[in-house]
């Protein structure tokens, strides 16, 4: 196994992770609430353990959207499939299974084997509120930063639809916010950072990940890099 791969991934794959780092570091980020249910990851999750965790991430997914107007789940490893397609294809429904029915998600499947490779123990979900992003074209405004021991370089997130200049103040405010995260994540590690502008245009921290060629699609950057010179590309 590769060392620096594993060590990456252990450090940056688990919102629970990013969130903690978040509040450490001042940083704003749209809160989440997780399940009590841990499954253990050196086993093949299944039985009435994930029965248990899907039932209390759909009764928290829907108490959550009653009081807030709306909420999400996801994995700590990742978000399902079918909530990563619908916000990539304006007009798509949001439609994601519970998790006891999501298990079969290949997306899932293949982080799930990267985090246990990496020693990554137990998988559960956390439930969220969902936040209305600012939208340009029918897709939300995201923002991607990538941090290096050099500084930060900002993307953004949806390739097929640029941004024009009136959002680099906000890529700014995301590749500060990133910098502020870095002193709370192992030195040995580069990350991206993703951020969601939000309708009143503040700039939350959606989830941490590994840097770019560890799983982070560089986006609009060059994938070779330089990564960390503080380059913003918006389009
Ligand atoms: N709470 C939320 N409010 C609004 N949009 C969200 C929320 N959570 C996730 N999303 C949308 O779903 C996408 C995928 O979720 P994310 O947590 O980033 O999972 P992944 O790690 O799999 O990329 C995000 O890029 C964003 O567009
Ligand atoms: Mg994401």
């Amino acid at each position: 196994m590769n060392l620096l791969k594993s060590r990456t991934m252990n450090a940056t794959l688990d919102l629970r992770d990013w969130l903690a780092r978040a509040r450490l570091a001042g940083v704003p980020f749209i809160p989440a609430e997780e399940c009590p249910v841990e499954l253990d990851l050196r086993e093949e999750p299944g039985g009435p353990g994930l029965e248990e965790l899907s039932a209390w991430t759909e009764r928290r997914t829907k108490g959550l959207a009653d009081e807030v107007g709306g909420a999400v789940w996801r994995w700590n490893l990742c978000a399902p499939w079918e909530l990563k397609a619908a916000v990539s294809h304006p007009g798509l429904p949001v439609r994601v299974p519970w998790p006891k029915d999501a298990m079969g998600d290949e997306r899932f499947r293949a982080i799930l084997s990267e985090a246990r490779a990496a020693g990554l123990l137990t998988l559960t979900t956390l439930v969220r509120p969902w936040i209305e992003a600012a939208e340009v074209a029918g897709l939300p405004v995201e923002l991607r930063v990538f941090v290096s021991g050099t500084g930060a370089s900002v993307t953004s997130y949806h390739t097929t639809r640029p941004l024009g200049d009136e959002w680099l103040p906000h890529a700014e405010r995301a590749a500060a916010s990133a910098l502020k995260l870095r002193p709370w994540v192992p030195a040995v590690v580069d990350f991206s950072a993703d951020f969601l502008v939000t309708e009143a245009g503040e700039t939350l921290l959606l989830e941490g990940g590994p840097p770019c060629c560890y799983g982070a699609d560089p986006c609009l950057l060059e994938p070779d890099g330089p990564f960390g010179d503080g380059r913003i590309v918006l389009g």
